[in-house]
């Protein structure tokens, strides 16, 4: 297949036409038929010979008219992606109707079939798969759409804005008319026509109108909206009350799809969501999974803002919707949840998921320069790291200004498509401060390191701290410039607490530093102690390197009146230096590790916060902070501290492990009894297996889930039969069963045969993106020792194949663990590369392909 071209930022120009409105006229069934009427303006820098080039991604035309006319066949050209009109006038209406198969899209991309219903997918070029069109996000219409269908097969029709009309037709059938009153870009395009069932409330909005909510569900599941709704509420009124921000139309709707390629999608008034994050009930969803519901509701709902009223001038500026919607969400989780593990809980997942991106094959800036397939840039990094960003911008100007300067920048931009700088501009304007050193951070890839060195001057009697930063190269970027880095920094006086920083023209507030060249000396008189802590909440996505030794980072650890996140981070760091520490076999560090975490045992905050004190990393960022890996020896070091921690914290866990159903009524006690539990089974202790069997049968999936994850480490007996009493009640919950396919193809004693069987199961679906996430998924993160194998390598590679034909967008996201072999030891890097280099012969989208070639580059 030939290479497709390469987009970049350098070569946006301002579309050459407009397109003021746009209507529908959908005829669904099992062949549908789109008849668009578009009104097309020449802009008026155009010259009046430039032609008209729509995107149309494999369609068919039926017919094509302007103003009315049939167009001659010689005056267009309709390609595998455009159709181009050579002479058009000015202004006119262009007709053009296609037909499509739902059924036969496998892409999930456009329009498609997901399970009994028909559903579209827009962003990021979805709609020119379903019509001909300007599909660019910087082309905003007003849109009606009127949607006819069998009544008994697709009674529930419903499309973007308000519904204006409807009733029924002769032969069974009936239609429905809605007509978004904003001007949108294309991308946010929904339409749906299902058998659904509807579970409907209001939201008393500020303005004092009522609004009127609704989640669209399959029939039998309208128990399980609850949450999904009180987050929506929720949402709508942080929103509020944060920015001001009140909901603009009078209906707010939800589809729950079950076969989805990402989280959910914020089409203007009609949300189409996965259905794992809609369906929850305590029997059938864990607290993460609650968790995660009311996470991506809210992002979605802050997006009718942040992405829809202001929306993006090109996709490199995805970050300006998906960074800044990503930072509102986590407030909002931060606000509604306990905000210390909320911030804790990101930065591992950005130190999972976003670090090693950063330092690897497919690291990109915030703001990409160039792209083949812009779905594979929806990423860890235009997410998260954008969101850092943003809560930099946040942390310099502070709440006040930032709210304001939001406020400006979706005033002035309103209805528009803006860019980064529009951004930065009016948080600039707004708190008189010059934020414009901030876009390096959004051009530059790589994660900074900051150094902490601390020097005791005897004679002058200061002790002296320099801060040094420093970012590796990453692909296409060899050199890197220092970026402009809010650094928290406590100093601590004799009965432990915090006194302000010295005076310096470097100091922001009591305890921030504006830290944005090469070094920075800071000088500390005499009496204050020698322990300094940093970054404080993370106040900046940087890794960092402070000359802390182990017996310090145990003090910092067990500091009560310490930051929640700098505790965590110490005893990080310590895990990191004991798996480090072992892998070289030095017990060393792994004794220091033992102590802080028995210390904290002891004396243990929040259940929650205790959680996640004591828990080891995820694999991942163990996996970070290593070179030329050998994964077996990998594996065999994280056993062991496992079995060590396991050990040194028997006592305390063997008390939370067992608390009784009252004891585990609160989310944070279940987190904590689920992380002892584990611990237990580490150690083979005989009353887990009971305890275990009683909550696999139990009636909350936080203590089910987490007993089952227990006995599969263990493996044994109890294990198998836990697994298929698990099976057979839920084997009709397609959201259930995929943690049943998760845990077996995570768990330390399945092999690859043992995957490849989960594969073939007749339960396994290759066309529901959860089913193959969680398979795939799991298996590459969560049994590492199998995966990293000849066999492990080719079995996923395979996987990747068969779904590539099908599903690129999900083959290309999967392909991740494939990619970054140039840090494994050999035999382990040649045998990845050659597996990756294979597949490539055998990829057929561009979407993977482009993928591996970063990885082979
Ligand atoms: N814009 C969506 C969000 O972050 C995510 C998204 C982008 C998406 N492309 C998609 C969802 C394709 C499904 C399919 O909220
Ligand atoms: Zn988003």
């Amino acid at each position: 297949m030939t290479a497709s071209p390469l987009h970049r930022r350098a070569d946006y120009h301002a579309p050459a036409y407009r397109i003021d409105r746009v209507h529908l006229d959908v005829n669904v069934d099992t062949t549908t038929r789109v008849h668009a009427r578009l009104t097309v303006v020449r802009d008026a820098a155009t010259a009046s010979d430039t032609p008209l080039v729509l995107d149309a991604r494999g369609l068919t035309l039926d017919r094509i008219q302007i103003n009315g006319e049939a167009v001659a066949p010689e005056a267009y050209r309709l390609s595998d992606s455009t159709l181009t009109l050579n002479r058009v006038p000015a202004q006119f209406t262009l007709d053009t109707v296609c037909t499509l198969q739902p059924e036969a899209n496998s892409a999930l991309e456009g329009f498609y079939q997901s399970g009994p219903m028909y559903c579209t997918q827009c962003e990021a070029h979805g709609f020119s798969r379903i019509t001909p069109y300007l599909d660019r996000p910087d082309v905003l219409a007003r849109f009606s759409v009127r949607l006819e269908a069998d009544a008994t097969r697709f009674p529930v029709l419903l499309a973007n804005g308000n519904r204006v009309d409807a009733g029924a037709l002769e032969g069974g059938r009936h239609y429905a008319v809605w007509d978004d009153p904003y001007a949108k870009p294309c991308y946010l395009f929904a339409m749906v026509a299902g058998d659904l069932a509807c579970v409907a409330d209001t939201f008393a909005a500020a303005d004092g109108r009522p609004r009127r909510l609704e989640f669209y569900v399959d029939p039998g599941n309208e128990g399980l909206v609850e949450h999904a709704m009180q987050s929506l509420k929720d949402a709508m009124r942080w929103d509020e009350d944060t920015f001001g921000l009140v909901y603009d139309l009078d209906l707010y709707m939800v589809v729950a799809a079950r076969a989805f390629n990402m989280g959910a999608m914020e089409n203007k008034g009609l949300n189409i969501f996965n259905a794992a994050y809609v369906l929850a009930s305590p029997e059938t969803a864990t607290d993460d999974s609650y968790h995660a519901i009311s996470a991506v509701i809210a992002h979605e709902y802050f997006h009718n803002y942040t992405g829809n009223r202001v929306t993006c001038r090109d996709w490199f500026q995805l970050s300006l919707k998906e960074g800044l919607t990503v930072f509102r969400d986590q407030r909002f989780s931060e606000d509604h949840h306990d905000a210390d593990c909320e911030r804790i809980d990101q930065v591992r997942n950005l130190r999972a998921m976003q670090f090693p991106e950063d330092a690897g094959p497919t690291a990109h800036p915030v703001r990409p320069d160039a792209y083949q397939e812009v779905n594979n840039f929806y990423t860890a990094t235009v997410y998260e790291k954008g969101a850092e960003i943003v809560r930099m911008l946040h942390t310099r100007i502070g709440p006040a200004a930032f709210r304001e300067g939001l406020r400006r920048y979706l005033h002035e931009h309103d209805g528009t498509a803006a860019t980064l700088e529009d951004f930065i501009a009016a948080l600039s304007a707004e708190s008189e401060v010059d934020l414009s050193p901030f876009l390096a951070w959004y051009a530059q890839a790589g994660t900074p390191r900051v150094r902490l060195r601390r020097h005791w001057d005897a004679a002058r009697g200061v002790l002296q701290l320099t801060l040094q930063q420093h970012t590796a190269p990453t692909p296409g970027q060899p050199q890197k410039q220092p970026l402009p880095i809010p650094f928290r920094l406590r100093l601590h006086d004799a009965g432990g607490r915090a006194v302000p920083l010295p005076e310096h023209p470097a100091r922001l507030a009591d305890d921030l530093l504006w830290f944005d060249g090469e070094t920075l000396t800071l000088e500390v008189p005499h009496h204050v102690p020698a322990l300094p802590t940093c970054l404080q909440g993370f106040s900046a996505p940087v890794r960092l390197d402070a000359d802390y030794s182990d017996h310090e980072l145990r003090r910092i650890a067990t500091r009560d009146e310490e930051d929640a996140f700098v505790r965590w981070d110490a005893l990080q760091t310590l895990q990191a230096r004991a798996h480090a520490g072992l892998m070289r076999d030095d017990r060393a560090p792994l004794t220091h590790l033992l102590q802080a975490l028995q210390n904290v045992a002891a004396q243990p905050p929040s259940p929650a916060l205790t959680a996640r004190l004591l828990a080891m990393p995820p694999a991942a960022v163990l996996w970070d902070g290593c070179d030329a890996i050998n994964p077996t020896a990998f594996v065999t070091a994280l056993d062991q501290q496992h079995h060590a921690i396991a050990e040194a914290l028997l006592g305390p866990c063997s008390v939370w492990a067992a608390w009784a159903p009252h004891q585990l009524s609160r989310w944070g006690e279940r987190a904590l009894g689920n992380l002892a539990l584990s611990y237990l089974a580490r150690l083979g202790t005989p009353v887990v297996a009971r305890l275990a069997s009683e909550r696999v049968q139990g009636p909350n999936m936080t203590l089910a889930a987490g007993a089952l994850q227990a006995l599969c480490r263990d493996g044994g007996a109890a294990c198998e039969a836990a697994l298929s009493l698990f099976y057979s009640r839920w084997c009709e919950q397609p959201l259930v069963l995929d943690r049943w396919f998760a845990l077996q193809a995570g768990r330390r004693q399945a092999t690859v045969a043992d995957v490849q069987q989960l594969l073939a199961h007749e339960q396994f679906d290759w066309g529901n993106p959860n089913r193959v996430r969680a398979v795939l998924g799991a298996f590459a993160r969560d049994n590492l020792a199998a995966f990293h194998t000849a066999e492990g390598y080719a079995c996923y590679a395979e996987a990747l194949a068969r779904l590539d034909a099908r599903n690129p967008q999900t083959a290309a996201r999967l392909s991740r663990p494939l990619l970054g072999f140039r840090r494994l030891a050999e035999p382990w890097q040649t045998l990845q590369r050659d597996t990756v280099a294979s597949l490539r012969g055998r990829v057929v989208s561009t979407d993977l392909m482009e993928m591996l070639d970063a990885a082979l580059a």
